[in-house]
């Protein structure tokens, strides 16, 4: 059975589905702007190290096999230091030996192959509690299709805009592209257009969406 066209909901369900439209495109908004603030934000030379380094944490926790706890120190010294140019001699070997046969070119992600690639993580701050949940990934990969999914669904598949299938084609297009992006840009800085791409796609099909959505809650009721 088809679901129940927006045009033909009585008033208050017209205004929960606003709230909950306005809701989702509210926490789009956040998600986009916790997330590229983050990934934007340049990495200047004078970075101030992060308190516990995203890549020592992973050193200690699932790569702990592939390293001994002296070259981990090696890291974690590395990191504190700024994770320079200079002082990444003190890892390179490490890197090409023990990471590089399966993070390497065209291997497992994130290729870790050379000064450009692991710099990036070891100036991240390991994700902790509720925001480590959150972190770029599962905000990329999970929360952002799944509330385009959620809007598209429950609202845009149910209004009588007759452009309505090309804008879910262009949802879904926004949401490829940003999952994309993500592993394109790894360790590749001069991809930064990428972001900037995926963070306008994913902003314009959302309003897009919403403004489609809204009006069409908004007409006047058929009899
Ligand atoms: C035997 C293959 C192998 C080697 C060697 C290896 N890794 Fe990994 N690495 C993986 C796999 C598989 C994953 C993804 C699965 C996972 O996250 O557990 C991964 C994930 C990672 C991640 C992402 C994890 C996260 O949660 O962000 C980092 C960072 C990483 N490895 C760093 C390293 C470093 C640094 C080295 C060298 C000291 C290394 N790896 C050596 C196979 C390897």
């Amino acid at each position: 059975m088809a679901p129940m066209s927006l045009h033909s909901l009585p008033p208050s369900e017209r205004t929960f589905a606003t709230g909950v439209v306005l809701a989702l495109a509210a926490a789009l908004g956040w998600g986009l702007i916790v997330v590229f603030a983050r990934e934007l934000r340049p990495v200047s030379p004078t970075q101030v190290p992060p308190l516990r380094s995203r890549l020592v944490a992973v050193l200690e926790g699932v790569m702990a096999g592939n390293v001994s706890p002296a070259e981990t120190e090696r890291f974690r010294a590395w990191a504190a230091a700024g994770a320079t140019r200079e002082g990444f001699a003190q890892v390179e070997a490490v890197v090409a030996n023990n990471c590089a046969s399966c993070h390497g070119q065209g291997g497992q992600f994130p290729r870790l192959a050379r000064f450009e690639d692991v710099r990036p993580l070891a100036l991240e701050a390991a994700p902790e509690g509720l925001l480590g949940l959150l972190d770029a990934r599962t905000l990329h990969l999970i929360a952002f299709p799944l509330i385009f999914l959620l809007a598209i669904g429950a609202y845009l598949r149910r209004t009588a805009w007759p452009r309505r299938r090309l804008l879910m084609g262009g949802c879904a297009m926004a949401v490829l592209f940003d999952a994309g992006q993500w592993w394109l840009r790894q360790g590749r800085p001069e991809a930064i257009w990428a972001a900037w791409t995926a963070l306008a796609a994913l902003a314009v099909a959302m309003a897009t969406l919403v403004t489609v959505v809204l009006n069409e809650l908004r007409k006047p009721k058929e009899t």
